[in-house]
Order: structure tokens, then C-alpha cells, then sequence
């Protein structure tokens, strides 16, 4: 299986933070923000990783990360999002690097204090369709809502009004290589942006969607409640135990 980290976008919910660099360079306590999913790939063993960015900020990524030696890597993929047209949009410039292979998508503004390591091998051994990472949340509204029934998710709303649930689905993603041309059936939701969740929603009407509930904390950072809290964390407890 290959990694996909997404860390294009404008963060607008950071600014000006966000002005003059790109929030996946900003600091979670003692490292980048985009450390901490490149670790957490890392850990389940997943070394062959794509970095999507995009924006002024681009060359930044190279400089800080290079061939990837503060994680143990010999070499980083990197390729350029133009344009600001959402997650699924980020994805879809994976395709040629995916090549036919799995992927695991993480947001690279997601931070979590233990591993997905089980997960993983779970979709190993699942070997087509996709799983995704959900986590108890106290503020569903804020991100995309599954409602579930049995050990199904029969549906995922994103930032709902009315969540018909408390589990949040996490920034972390796991797709067989029909991911791409589900990304190019796709139309751009009312924020004008191509919608992880629209992807998600195609594997559940196709019955292939797992999902496995993330143990420990779980945060992302993109914006400055949660910014402070994903610091705060990683100070008290260390992200990305194995
Ligand atoms: C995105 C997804 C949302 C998910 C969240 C996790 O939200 O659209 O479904 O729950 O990431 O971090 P965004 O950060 O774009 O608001």
C-alpha cells in the first residue's frame, strides 16, 4: 500500500498565520504539523509517500522534509496542487503515483496519539473497496458524520446541521484504485469544492465500505481551538505511539 498526504489548501481558518506560509509548516508543539502524519504512514509500515501541496509555499516542503531521513526514508514523492478545489481534487493528482496500487490518505493536519497500524493490515487482508477511521467526538457539526447502522455506515454527511451521530470520520482513508475514477464522476458541493465525503459515500452505495473506530485521542488543526488543543496533547502525551 502507498501514503498520500494532503497538505495543499489556503487555510483560511488560520489566518494570517496562514498568509505568508502553509498551515501543514506551522508548529504543532515541538515539529511541523506534517510531521506527525508522515510518522503516523511511517509507523504502519507504509515508506512509499506522496506529498500533495500546492501554493507559494510549495519549494518550503522540500526544504524542511528532503528525502524524508528524519523518518527513516530514502526518498519523498511530491507533486503541485494548482488551484484550491478541495480534498478530492488533492487526491486525484495521486493517480499516476498510485499506479494500480492501494492507497492510505491522510489529512495532513490530522494528528492522532496512537497508530493505525491494525487497520491497516485489516485492509491488507480486506484487499479491494475502502475503510475508513472514524472517532468520538463532542462537536460533530464540525466534520463529516456517519450514521451508522449494525457494523455498517449506511451513510456520511458532511457537517451536518442535525449529526445522526457522534462519530466523526477522521482524516485518515484507505481506497482500492477505483478511488480515481469515482473523483471524476464527482461534482463540487456548495462550497465549491470536490468532497471527500462524495467518495466516500460512492463506496458505501457499492457495499464495499469498512470502517474501525481510532482508539486514543484524535485532532485535527485547522483552526486555532484546535490548533491549541493538538499542541497541547502532543505536549502532554506524545502523538504517534507504536
Ligand atoms: C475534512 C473533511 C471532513 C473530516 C475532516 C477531518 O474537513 O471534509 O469530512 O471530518 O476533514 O479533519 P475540513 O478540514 O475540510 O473542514
Amino acid at each position: 500500500m502507498k501514503g498520500v498526504i494532503l497538505a495543499g489548501g489556503l487555510g483560511t481558518r488560520l489566518a494570517p498565520l496562514t498568509k505568508i506560509t502553509n498551515k501543514h509548516l506551522l508548529p504543532v508543539y515541538d515539529k511541523p504539523m506534517v510531521f506527525y502524519p508522515i510518522q503516523t504512514l511511517v509507523n504502519a509500515g507504509i515508506k512509499d509517500i506522496l506529498i500533495v501541496t500546492g501554493g507559494n509555499n510549495a519549494g518550503d516542503f522540500l526544504r524542511l522534509l528532503g528525502n524524508g531521513k528524519d523518518f527513516g526514508l530514502q526518498h519523498i514523492n511530491y507533486t503541485y496542487q494548482e488551484g484550491e478545489g478541495g480534498i478530492a481534487e488533492a487526491l486525484d493528482l495521486a493517480e499516476f503515483f498510485a499506479d494500480g496500487e492501494s492507497i492510505c490518505v491522510m489529512l495532513g493536519d490530522n494528528i492522532i496519539e496512537n497508530n493505525i497500524n491494525q487497520a491497516v493490515a485489516d485492509f491488507r487482508a480486506q484487499g479491494a473497496g475502502a475503510k475508513i477511521m472514524l472517532h468520538e467526538v463532542d462537536d460533530p457539526t464540525r466534520f463529516g458524520v456517519a450514521e451508522i447502522s449494525g457494523d455498517k455506515i449506511v451513510a456520511i454527511q458532511e457537517k451536518p446541521k442535525a449529526p445522526k451521530s457522534n462519530h466523526a470520520v477522521i482524516g485518515i482513508y484507505m481506497y482500492d484504485s477505483d478511488v480515481f475514477s469515482i473523483i471524476k464522476t464527482l461534482e463540487p458541493s456548495e462550497r465549491g469544492e470536490l468532497e471527500i465525503t462524495d467518495v466516500n459515500n460512492a463506496y458505501i452505495d457499492k457495499g464495499t465500505m469498512t470502517y474501525e473506530v481510532l482508539g486514543g485521542w484524535w485532532t485535527d488543526a485547522g483552526t486555532f481551538p484546535s490548533l491549541l488543543k493538538a499542541s497541547n496533547l502532543v505536549a502532554k502525551t506524545g502523538a504517534n505511539k507504536v
